[in-house]
Formats: structure tokens, C-alpha cells, sequence
């Protein structure tokens, strides 16, 4: 038997290395070929073990590296932020005496998982810790943002479906309060989604969630909507009711696929139900600064929407989760945590925006 040259075909160029592809190694390790020649054809070329792994960080050119994340003595010099761009000071909120009219925030993006629930409790969080009434709207039929904030969707007698359905049902029969002074819920379960087929006869079908919350308007100072994953009339009643929306976007690979759909929608509802509404900023999530991957999703991210992306990024830490266990925001479970800070950013550079229109 002839012992074969590297195919190149077999190979995959991936930075810097030029490393095997898993269809390569899978063959090559399930042949007798490897048997027979261990030391034959690839290990000359490769540091030892390599093998191309889908999701294994490669090396980057150093020079396109540094256009994604500035150096670190630029960063300190100009106070670039983890967009690129130079990060505004976000001064503390002082106190209000006063309470509302209340702001209306969507938080809305029709792809699952993207940190839509994790960022309405703690945003909501943050701005109450700062001294102002925020409401929460769990719009979604799953519970999830109830379950966050310690409450058993399945134990509720009365939710926001009732307050949407039931004409003269007084939204102060719904509210429950929360842990966190000065914020609270509207909870939800699985009988909303029974919501989004019986609306669908309503006369002004759109504006249910918007009626339903207006007694509401000068009690608080934000209203959050937490969105179910979905572009069906539950969001574009969230949409409707709302003067302005975060888009939470995972910095993840497909993160902007879809979005497009979701600029659209929010077009459509600004043309035709609610002239007020407002992009306010999409929100990236999930990064992690030491992948060139995240940095790069973020320039991108950063390109396509440039001034509505929020200076403040949400990095990947392990304690979101634990605080859905925990059942309340990460402001109160790990008050000193980088994911508690991030969110007390968020919540100022959100006042800071309102405060400048
Ligand atoms: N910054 C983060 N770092 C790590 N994990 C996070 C982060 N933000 C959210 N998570 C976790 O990711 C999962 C999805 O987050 P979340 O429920 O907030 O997303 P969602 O957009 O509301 O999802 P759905 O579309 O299902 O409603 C949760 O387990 C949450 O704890
Ligand atoms: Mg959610």
C-alpha cells in the first residue's frame, strides 16, 4: 500500500492553521489506514491532537482582531465600550417626586432564548432600584418572567388574560406585588395564549393590551413587556400599547436572521396603529468578549444598526440562570455581580435616552 500525500481537499483553512475537517478525521480514524500507518499522512502537519472542532475559537489575525476590539490603553484613553464606539458618561438618576405618566418599553424579538425575560426583570429591577415605579406585563403564556420573580403561573386565579377578556375586571385585582420595592407584575400562564385566537373577533383587536393599561399610566414611571417569541397579535398588541421597543439580540451566530422580519413589523405598527412608537435600541446579549466570534457578531450587529444599539452590552455569565432558580433579579441575588452592574448601565443610559427627547 502507498502511503498518500495530504489531499488538500481534506483540509480546511480556518485563520492562521490549517486544520482537518471532522469528515476527514471521522473517515481517516475509521479506516485501517490509521491502523496500519499511525504516523502516516496528516501528523506531520498538525500540532498535536488538532482536529477541526465546529466550535472550538480559532486564532484571528491579529490586525482584523484589533478592529473589532480596540486595545486596552485606547479603551481606557477615549472610554471606548464594547460596541466600538466611545461610551457616554451615564450619569445616576437622582429621585423623582413624582410618579408617571408611565414610559411604555416592548421588550420584543420573535427568536426564543435571546435574554427577552432575563433582561425585562432586571432592567425593571435596576430602574426601580433607582427609584422609580415600574409595572411588569408578562405577555407571554409560558410564565416565564412570573416564574422569575418567584411566582407559580399554574396557582393563579386571575392573570392578565382576565384584565384583557373581562370587560370592567380592575387591573389592581390582577397586580401582584414583588420583592423589589416599587416594582410590580401582571402575571400570566397558559390561559393568555387562549387570548391570541378569542381576539382575533374583537373590534379593535390590536389595541386590547394598550385599553387595558391605561388606568394604569400615572401610577408608574416604565411599563415593561416582557414578549412571547413571536410576531402573533399578543406582540402586536405589546407593540401598539408601547412608546418604544428593546430588541434583545443573543451575539450569536444567526443573531440578526429575522430581524429584518421584526424592523418590518415594528414598521407596520408605527404606520398603522402607533405613530409614537419608537426603535429605542437593540440590546446585544450573551456576549462574551474573549471570543473573536461575539466581538464579531457585535461589529456586526453595530454596522447594520449603528446609534440604535445600545452602549450597554450584556455579557454571558452563569448567574442569569441562577437567578431564575432563585426567583428574583440579579440586582437583589448577586447585587455586586458584572451582570447586576450591566443592567444598572442599562437602566440609566434607558433614562438618559428618555430624559433626551
Ligand atoms: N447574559 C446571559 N448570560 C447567560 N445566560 C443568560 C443570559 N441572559 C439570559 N440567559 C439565560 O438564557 C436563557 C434564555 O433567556 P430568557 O428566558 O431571558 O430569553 P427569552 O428571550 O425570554 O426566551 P423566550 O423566547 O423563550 O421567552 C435563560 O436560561 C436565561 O437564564
Ligand atoms: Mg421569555
Amino acid at each position: 500500500m502507498t502511503v498518500q500525500g495530504p489531499d488538500p481537499a481534506r483540509f480546511e483553512a480556518v485563520g492562521s492553521v490549517a486544520v482537518r475537517t471532522f469528515e476527514a478525521r471521522r473517515t481517516e480514524t475509521s479506516t485501517e489506514t490509521q491502523a496500519t500507518h499511525p504516523m502516516s499522512t496528516y501528523e506531520e502537519d498538525l500540532p498535536d491532537g488538532q482536529f477541526y472542532d465546529p466550535d472550538a475559537e480559532y486564532e484571528p489575525d491579529p490586525e482584523y482582531a484589533a478592529t473589532l476590539a480596540p486595545d486596552a490603553a485606547r479603551q481606557r484613553r477615549e472610554r471606548v465600550g464594547p460596541t466600538g464606539r466611545p461610551l457616554p458618561y451615564f450619569p445616576i438618576p437622582g429621585p423623582v417626586s413624582e410618579h408617571g405618566p408611565a414610559q411604555i418599553i416592548a421588550m420584543c424579538n420573535q427568536k426564543g432564548g435571546v435574554g427577552k425575560t432575563t433582561s425585562t426583570i432586571n432592567l425593571g429591577a435596576a430602574l426601580a432600584e433607582y427609584g422609580r415605579r415600574v409595572l411588569l406585563v408578562d405577555f407571554d403564556p409560558q410564565g416565564a418572567l412570573s416564574v422569575g420573580l418567584g411566582v407559580n403561573p399554574m396557582e393563579l386565579d386571575l392573570t392578565v388574560y382576565n384584565l384583557l377578556m373581562e370587560r370592567g375586571m380592575a387591573a389592581d385585582e390582577v397586580l401582584l406585588k414583588t420583592a423589589v420595592p416599587g416594582m410590580d407584575l401582571l402575571p400570566s400562564n397558559i390561559d393568555l395564549s387562549a387570548a391570541e385566537v378569542q381576539l382575533v373577533s374583537e373590534v379593535a383587536r390590536e389595541s386590547t393590551l394598550q385599553r387595558a393599561l391605561k388606568p394604569l399610566m400615572s401610577d408608574y414611571d416604565f411599563v415593561i413587556i416582557d414578549c412571547q417569541p413571536s410576531l402573533g397579535l399578543l406582540t402586536v398588541n405589546a407593540l401598539t400599547a408601547a412608546h418604544r421597543v428593546i430588541v434583545p439580540l443573543e451575539c450569536e451566530f444567526f443573531a440578526l436572521r429575522g430581524v429584518a422580519l421584526l424592523t418590518e413589523t415594528i414598521e407596520k405598527v408605527r404606520e398603522r396603529l402607533n405613530p409614537d412608537l419608537d426603535l429605542d435600541g437593540i440590546l446585544a446579549t450573551m456576549y462574551d468578549s474573549r471570543t473573536v466570534h461575539s466581538r464579531e457578531v457585535l461589529a456586526r450587529v453595530v454596522e447594520a444598526f449603528d446609534d440604535h444599539v445600545f452602549h450597554t452590552v450584556i455579557g454571558r455569565t452563569v448567574r442569569f440562570p441562577e437567578t431564575t432558580v432563585a426567583g428574583e433579579p440579579i440586582t437583589t441575588y448577586a447585587s455586586n455581580s458584572v451582570g447586576a452592574a450591566a443592567y444598572r448601565q442599562l437602566a440609566r443610559e434607558v433614562l438618559a435616552r428618555c430624559h433626551a427627547e
